[in-house]
Formats: structure tokens, C-alpha cells, sequence
């Protein structure tokens, strides 16, 4: 049984700057829900009951987001908004949520081996955090069930367009079935022509204790970071891995242009603003040039 997920959230969000400089990226709101609450949500609809997040300097607002705020809760008591109460309540009782920091960043391989203690010899969900991916059945639980077939080290990929395999770690190997690999190859951020595919690693893992000792060997790589993707290259030496095609729709919060798409697409799928907000966007439509 998987029970316990990682979500790495103590990268700096240059990308976001200035926005990012005293705000973590993860807390950049989908309209009013932050990015790492999805996240959350969908470990926990993935029967995720424990999870640890690595955070970092200047990432004190998640720690606060999950905790309780028993100001905010009677201000809404008293203004009788049961709504809100409800929902500002149920955010801290989502799971039991832990935290530890990453005290220097050497990227994503050092952010999970922080993880090592907590996770003992279980093996454990990874979420980017921040990455929403919206699904009928929640990726992390697509990847659990794999996971309970294979017992191995199960990493969640989608097809990306050749021009974009630099942004990403590359799978490649031999096909089990539809949307099982058989892993023989990882490269992180490949160029087009080192690229063994175009299936790219989608921030979602099923991992087993086995990878920090692989963390512990692997010396720093792309960006002059310690990569998970290099990590799990090593363990691919002693024992198999797979990927599995996620089914669902990949939100990268990490980028402005992805941000922006995520927000008109979450709004039109919520009911208050499913009329106005696409009236709106008809007409703007209409006063572009051709
Ligand atoms: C990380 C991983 C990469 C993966 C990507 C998914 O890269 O290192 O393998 O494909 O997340 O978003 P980052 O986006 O942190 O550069």
C-alpha cells in the first residue's frame, strides 16, 4: 500500500519574479485555490493519508495555509458564512502534513532525499508542486494501481512535442502494453537529437526506498543540480523501472504562458463564472486582428 506522498515545493519561481520574491510559487492562486491545494487534493483522492512537503526559505505561507487560522475562523462564524468557515477548516484538515526544509537548492534529487527519514522503507507518491494535473481518476492513484501490478518504480510521463523535450526528463524503452514502458533510458532536459522519445516525465513518481541510496551516488548534472532524473538512471542498473501514459490534462504552473492558460480554463469549468467569463472572452476574441 502507498500511503504516504512527497510534494518537493522549495524551488525559488525565478520565473514568477517579482511576484515570487516574498510569495512561494506554489501559493499562486488558481482564481482563489493556490496551486500546492490541488496538488494536495489530489494526493489525497489518491488515498494519500501522509504527506511531507519540502519546502524552503521564504515558503512559510503553505506551512500557514494548512494550519488552522482561529482569527479567520471566527471572524467567518460571526459573519455566519458557513461556506467559507466550511471550507477554510476543511483545508486544514486535509491530511496529516509535514514539513521539512531543503536548506540549500541542489534541485530535485537533493529536495527528495530530505525525504528519506519520514518515508523509512515505504514506498512513497511524488508530486511536483507545481503541477495540477485535472483527471477523472487522480494521476497518483493511475500510478499506485500500476505500482501494486509491477512493484517497481513507477514514473508518470505524457507525449510533448518534439520542440519542447529540453524542458523535460525523456523516457525511453520497450512497450508492455498501451501506456506501460519499460524503462531503459532517462535523460534530463535532452536536446531534440539526444532525445530517446518525446514521452516527458510529467511530475508525478511512484518511488521506492531504494532511490536514495541512487541519490546518494549521483553527482550533479543539468543546471548543476543533483537531478532525480539522473538518480533513477542509476537505480536502472539494479532494477527495472516503468512509466505509464498518465490519462488526464497537465497543468504546468511553473510557466507565465501554461499559468494564464490554467486560469481561463478552471474559470469557464466553474459554475458562477461559466457565462459571464466566456460572454467576456467571445467578445475580446471578437476585437482581435485576424
Ligand atoms: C522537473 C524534472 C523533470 C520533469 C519536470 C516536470 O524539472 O526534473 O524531469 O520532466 O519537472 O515538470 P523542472 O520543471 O523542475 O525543471
Amino acid at each position: 500500500m502507498v500511503h504516504k506522498a512527497v510534494i518537493p515545493a522549495a524551488g525559488l519561481g525565478t520565473r514568477f519574479l517579482p511576484s515570487t520574491k516574498a510569495q512561494p510559487k506554489e501559493m499562486l492562486p488558481i482564481i482563489d485555490t493556490p496551486t500546492i491545494q490541488y496538488v494536495v487534493q489530489e494526493a489525497i483522492d489518491s488515498g494519500i493519508d501522509d504527506i511531507l512537503i519540502i519546502s524552503g526559505k521564504g515558503k512559510r505561507a503553505i506551512e500557514d495555509h494548512f494550519d488552522r487560522n482561529f482569527e479567520l475562523e471566527m471572524s467567518l462564524v460571526n459573519k455566519e458564512d458557513k461556506r467559507l468557515y466550511n471550507e477554510v477548516r476543511r483545508i486544514s484538515d486535509m491530511a496529516n502534513i509535514h514539513f521539512i526544509r531543503q536548506k540549500e537548492l541542489n534541485g530535485l534529487g537533493d529536495a527528495i532525499y530530505y525525504a528519506r527519514l519520514h518515508t523509512g522503507d515505504e514506498p512513497f507518491a511524488v508530486l511536483l508542486g507545481d503541477t495540477i494535473i485535472d483527471s477523472v481518476i487522480p494521476v497518483t492513484q493511475q500510478l499506485i494501481d500500476v505500482y501494486e501490478q509491477y512493484r517497481q518504480t513507477i514514473i508518470g510521463v505524457e507525449q510533448v512535442p518534439e520542440d519542447k523535450v529540453d524542458r523535460y526528463g525523456i523516457v525511453g524503452g520497450k512497450r508492455m502494453s498501451d501506456r506501460i514502458l519499460e524503462i531503459s533510458e532517462l535523460i534530463e532536459k535532452p536536446s531534440v537529437e539526444e532525445s530517446p522519445s518525446n514521452l516527458a516525465i510529467a511530475g508525478r513518481y511512484i518511488l521506492t526506498p531504494e532511490i536514495f541510496k541512487a541519490i546518494e551516488k549521483t553527482k550533479r548534472g543539468k543546471n548543476n543540480e543533483v537531478q532525480l532524473t539522473d538518480a533513477m538512471r542509476i537505480l536502472l542498473r539494479r532494477e527495472s523501472i516503468f512509466s505509464c501514459t498518465i490519462e488526464g490534462k497537465r497543468y504546468d504552473i511553473g510557466n507565465k504562458l501554461d499559468y494564464l492558460k490554467t486560469i481561463v480554463e478552471f474559470a469557464l469549468k466553474r459554475k458562477e463564472f461559466a457565462d459571464p467569463f466566456s460572454t467576456f472572452l467571445k467578445e475580446t476574441v471578437n476585437t482581435l486582428p485576424n
